[in-house]
Parts: C-alpha cells; sequence; structure tokens
C-alpha cells in the first residue's frame, strides 16, 4: 500500500478532527456492538444532536442486548418518543430479541448474518460490521454518495448512481479501520463537504477531487428529476 493513500489521508484527519459522539471511542474505550447497533439505528432517520440524549437514555435503561430483548415492547416506545419513525423501535426490540435467542446475546460479525436481522439492511450491516468489528465493508450513506459523487465527479443522477458510487466505495474502503474511514467521512460530509458551500480548503481529500479541480463541486450528486 502506498504510505499516502486516499485511505490514509482520511484516517489521519479523523485522528485529529473526529467529532467527539456518545457511541464512538474515548480513550481506552471502545463501543460495544450493542452501542454501534443502537445508535446506527436511531440514527437512520434522526439528527446526531437529536439522538445523543436518547441514546444515553437507552443505555441507562437497557445495558445490554438482553436486558432489551426481556423488556416490554410498550416500555421502547414509551423511550422512543419523539424520534418518529416507530417501525425503527418495534424493529429494535424484535431484533433484541433474536440477538438473544439466536445469537445466545452475542451479536454477529458478518454483514449476511446482521442482514438476517429485523430492521437491519445493506446500509446497517455494513455500518455495524466495519465499525463494531473492523471488518472491511464499505458504508454508503448520504453523505458519502455526495463526497464520492465529487471526488469522481460521477454525471449519472442519484438514485440510477447508486451502484458505480458503491463500486467505487468498495475500492476505497482500506482493509483495516474500515468503521474509523466510514465514520471519518461522515464527519467530512456534515462537516465540510456539504451540500451548499463546502469548504474545500479544510478537506484532507480535496487534493484527490476532480470537482474540486473543476470548481463544480455543487453540481454533484446530480439528481433525477422528481
Ligand atoms: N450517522 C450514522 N452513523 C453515524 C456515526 N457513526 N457517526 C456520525 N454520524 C452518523
Amino acid at each position: 500500500q502506498p504510505q499516502h493513500s486516499f485511505s490514509d489521508q482520511v484516517l489521519s484527519w479523523y485522528d485529529i478532527h473526529a467529532r467527539t459522539l456518545p457511541w464512538r471511542s474515548k480513550p481506552g474505550v471502545r463501543p460495544t456492538p450493542y452501542h454501534v447497533w443502537l445508535s446506527e439505528i436511531m440514527l437512520q432517520q434522526t439528527t446526531v444532536a437529536t439522538v445523543g440524549p436518547y441514546f444515553e437514555k437507552f443505555l441507562q435503561a437497557w445495558p445490554t442486548v438482553g436486558h432489551m430483548a426481556a423488556a416490554p415492547l410498550d416500555d421502547i416506545l414509551t423511550a422512543w418518543a419523539g424520534l418518529g419513525y416507530y417501525a425503527r423501535a418495534r424493529n429494535l426490540h424484535k431484533c433484541a430479541i433474536s440477538v438473544q435467542r439466536d445469537f445466545a446475546g452475542i451479536f454477529p460479525q458478518t454483514r449476511d448474518e446482521l442482514l438476517s436481522l429485523p430492521g437491519i439492511g445493506p446500509y446497517t450491516a455494513a455500518a455495524i460490521s466495519s465499525i463494531a468489528f473492523d471488518q472491511p465493508e464499505a458504508v454508503v450513506d448520504g453523505n458519502i454518495e455526495r463526497i464520492l459523487a465529487r471526488i469522481y465527479r460521477i454525471t449519472e443522477p442519484l438514485p440510477g448512481a447508486k451502484k458505480t458510487i458503491t463500486k467505487r466505495a468498495e475500492e476505497l474502503t482500506p482493509s483495516t479501520r474500515a468503521g474509523d474511514y466510514a465514520q471519518a467521512l461522515m464527519d467530512i460530509g456534515a462537516t465540510i463537504c456539504t451540500p451548499r458551500n463546502p469548504k474545500c480548503e479544510a478537506c484532507p481529500i480535496s487534493g484527490s477531487c476532480a470537482a474540486n479541480e473543476k470548481l463544480d463541486m455543487e453540481t454533484f450528486p446530480v439528481k433525477a428529476p422528481k
């Protein structure tokens, strides 16, 4: 591997600039798969700022997946109030029960096993597998789509371009620290490579960005007319 590959630049930036978020590693503490799963389900349709206090509250009430599996669904729905999309809370409970019953309370590590669980789709399976288990899975959310569409100036419109973007994401994902790498791109997408007025001067990968070179960042991602 070259010394200053794309992922190395992203990871070096993350080592300095990572946002401090309740579900991330603190010095000496790695989040458990349960923490990663819970946060990723909450973050599916809710912002980082809103999720924070709910995440803490859920961990207080149910410190392990076994506690959550044993809880009445109504208690989980009550604690979920305010996060919206209640199907997520119902699936959360179903998933906890399945992990407890089918996996002896231990989250499976592979993308395919994770995909078999309620409420876990391709994005969430890749996120848990990479963040909690350091598996080299490509994670692609909306922020990461925008970054890759700009880096490669992908002219094909979304949603059709998703396939191309996923392929590029897989090529770029490092074989270790894939979870940190994905979370670094999430942070770059949230704070630098924003939909409007991206702050390219602060971006660790602007040197590899075709849109930055042509100064047409806001053209990407191209979206199909509704
Ligand atoms: N959005 C979804 N997952 C996230 C994570 N792990 N960190 C920050 N934002 C996220």
